[in-house]
């Protein structure tokens, strides 16, 4: 496998991504026997993890997106110093579900749970709309940056205190075809 000339090193290869997705979809499909969940995928993130996790279970289950931006304040002392056009927590939905989850058993389908504070914000949207069940699946989990205590019922991996990209995550809409997960050299961020 070829690295990208702006990856300093590999976290989970394209294989350790294939094994951990049939073993989460294996556990899902066992939990969710005899139902057909809704996949619910927070675009464009999660759009490769959910498609593989999809495709690796046993069980019909139907797919809807949303997509939500951050608003976009200023750089004062809510930003992330990772990127400072980001304001984690302070979101809107640009794209909301094509239909109704009432009454449905909802499995949220999310690349990375950071602070959390997105995943907060979803889970009060989503759970306002009474599904019958709700629960999180979270390719990444990066733990020591938690601000907001979130329910993450299924985790493929925990990360340490590194900005990834690669398997859908990406930086400045970069990256995200990369088939392993990886951590960016520091020199390619903009200031
Ligand atoms: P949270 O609200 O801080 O948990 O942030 C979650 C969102 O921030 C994710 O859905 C990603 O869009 C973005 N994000 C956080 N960390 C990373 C990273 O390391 N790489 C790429 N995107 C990230």
């Amino acid at each position: 496998m070829r690295l990208h000339p702006d990856i300093e090193r590999v976290l989970f290869t394209e294989e350790e991504i294939r094994a951990k997705v049939a073993a989460t979809a294996a556990q899902i499909s066992n939990d969710y026997a005899g139902g057909d969940p809704v996949l619910v995928g927070v675009l464009k993130g999660s759009v490769y993890f959910l498609t593989d996790l999809a495709r690796a279970l046993d069980i019909p289950a139907r797919l809807d997106f949303l997509s939500i931006a951050p608003f976009v304040l200023d750089a004062g002392p809510r930003s992330n110093p990772i990127n400072p056009m980001f304001n984690p927590g302070v979101v809107r939905i640009l794209k909301d579900l094509d239909h109704s989850i009432e009454d449905q058993d909802v499995l949220l389908v999310e690349d990375i749970v950071d602070t959390g504070l997105t995943l907060r914000y979803v889970l009060r949207t989503l759970g306002a709309r009474r599904p019958r069940s709700l629960h999180v699946c979270a390719l990444l989990d990066r733990a020591s940056r938690r601000l907001a205590d979130v329910p993450i019922r299924y985790r493929c991996f925990e990360i340490p205190d590194r900005f990834v990209v690669g398997y859908g995550l990406d930086y400045q809409q970069l990256y995200r075809n990369l088939r392993y997960v990886g951590v960016v050299k520091s020199g390619i961020f903009r200031a």
